[in-house]
């Protein structure tokens, strides 16, 4: 992950092209994620969108839930599914946590909230923070390859979120 400074935008929990979905386009997501999920899918150089990076954070995010455990220090960071076209990260914040500006190598990806409430606040030109946006539970803000953020948990309880990036960041 590499520090500095950029700009884009954020996007509605679970619709990230901002345009309403059709039942046709409900059915052909789930069936694009199902088949992405799978290790052995074909490798790409060109990136995943980010519509199929949401479904297979929200449907993973199914599956990891709020975790129990000790109280993170700071910033936790566990690689659950590595593809050769992305990977899926699962993040515990600590109260009062955060993740400077920052890129993402590259990648495209998104975030969605699984437990608690993330701040996220995207840098526009020149490096000017922009206004604080509460990602809540169940919400995801997407974000491409130029595009910058830095994310922070305001609270005094521990979030939950799963990242995923395309094409994958690698271990960290
Ligand atoms: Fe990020």
């Amino acid at each position: 992950m590499t520090m500095l400074v950029g700009n884009y935008g954020t996007n509605a929990p679970e619709q990230p092209s901002g345009s309403p979905l059709t039942s046709t386009d409900v059915a052909r997501r789930k069936c694009s994620a199902s088949r992405l999920l799978h290790p052995s899918a074909a490798a790409s150089d060109a990136p995943l969108d980010t519509g199929a990076l949401t479904d297979i954070a929200v449907g993973l995010a199914r599956t990891v839930g709020p975790l129990d455990g000790e109280l993170p220090e700071s910033v936790q960071r566990h690689r659950i599914l590595a593809t050769t076209g992305y990977d899926v990260w699962v993040m515990r914040w600590a109260p009062e946590a955060a993740v400077a500006v920052h890129d993402h190598d590259g990648s495209v990806g998104v975030v969605h909230v699984v437990e608690g409430s993330l701040e996220e606040r995207r840098s526009g030109l020149g490096g000017v923070p922009g206004a604080g946006v509460a990602l809540t539970v169940g919400a995801t803000a997407s974000f491409g390859v130029h595009e910058v953020h830095e994310l922070r948990n305001r609270s005094s309880a521990v979030v939950t979120s799963v990242h995923v990036y395309s094409p994958p960041l690698g271990e960290d």
